[in-house]
């Protein structure tokens, strides 16, 4: 194995859930999903160096409140990585942040990937594909995913992927809230919700596959949904108005992002993607809008 010497610099992409069909919780607390993931063009870039100790540091938007130690994730991919290995996870990471923190948009799962792809080729371990996805799953549920990128089913816990085409490019608005949501803590709310329900198995809808497959953005805002949002909006109900005010600017359709709490708005192009970042910038409802195109190409060392 030779460790390369020059820095390795790998961008990856946030992602939004077009579909998110949650199940029962599982006795080993998660819950089996259907999780459409969609990777869009907002990107953080995490650069491997080598150093004598494993070291993280950060700059961005919100970057105070992500943690600099061994319990960030792109530290943990460091470290499984060179264990798998056998070698010293002696490496600097430095993190360039530009997807929202605890935004429902797996920032830090996007790092963590990246920071295993950026291992990986620092270090030459020569790990197969399989093996980066293994330790990506071991990681987190949406880890494989930013790997991945484009487009993809997630069963299980959303770790097992399945490619889906995408026949066209989507515009989407995205409104940043303050502060962050706990993924955990929005599951827990689910859980709560739907108490003494029958919970159906969770299905990904052929409509909204046909869509996307279309590249049709409004059969695909027809189809949205995304089971966490009564447990994202139960939590923190003023999003209900940032919902309110994208659509009343003229989005296609509005939905909370994974367990949140960013919402997310499809637009039917890059000029109505202006105005309803500007209408959602002027309601006050939200803190940032960002806009970005999907499909985005998964984590890729530059
Ligand atoms: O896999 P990850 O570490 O990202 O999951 C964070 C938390 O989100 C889990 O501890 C669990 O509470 C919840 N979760 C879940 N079911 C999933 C994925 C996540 O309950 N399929």
């Amino acid at each position: 194995m030779t460790t390369i010497t020059t820095p390795i610099t790998v961008r990856v992409p946030a992602k939004v859930n077009v579909q998110l069909a949650v199940g029962a919780a599982r006795p080993d607390g998660f819950h089996d999903l259907a999780n459409v993931f969609l990777a869009v063009g907002l990107y953080d870039e995490v650069t491997a160096t080598p150093a004598d100790t494993l070291r993280i540091t950060a700059e961005g938007h919100d970057v105070d409140r992500i943690p600099l130690d061994r319990t960030n994730l792109a530290a943990r991919a460091a470290e499984l990585l060179a264990a798998r290995h056998g070698i010293e996870p002696h490496v600097h990471l430095h993190i360039r942040k530009d997807i929202p923190v605890a935004g429902g948009m797996a920032g830090g799962s996007a790092d963590a990937a990246a920071a295993l792809l950026a291992c990986d080729t620092l270090w030459s371990t020569g790990a197969s594909r399989d093996e980066l996805l293994d330790i990506c799953a071991e990681l987190g549920s949406d880890v494989p995913f930013s790997l991945v990128g484009g487009a993809a089913l997630g069963r299980g816990r959303g770790e097992l992927l399945t490619p889906l085409p995408v026949g066209g490019t989507f515009h989407w608005v995205f409104a940043v809230a303050d502060g962050g949501l706990s993924t955990p803590a929005v599951y827990g709310e689910f859980d709560r919700l739907t108490a003494g329900t029958e919970v159906p198995e969770p299905e990904a809808a052929p409509e909204l596959l046909a869509a996307l497959e279309a590249g049709d953005a409004t059969a695909l805002a027809a189809a949205l949904a995304n089971d966490l949002q009564p447990a994202a909006l139960s939590l923190r109900p003023s999003l209900t108005a940032t919902l309110e005010a994208g659509t009343a600017a003229g989005a296609l359709a509005a939905l909370v992002s994974g367990s949140g709490p960013t919402t997310a708005f499809l637009v039917k192009d890059a000029e109505s993607a202006g105005e309803v970042a500007a209408a959602l910038l002027a309601s006050g409802t939200c803190r940032q809008v960002r806009v970005a195109d999907s499909p985005a190409v998964g984590a890729r060392v530059l």
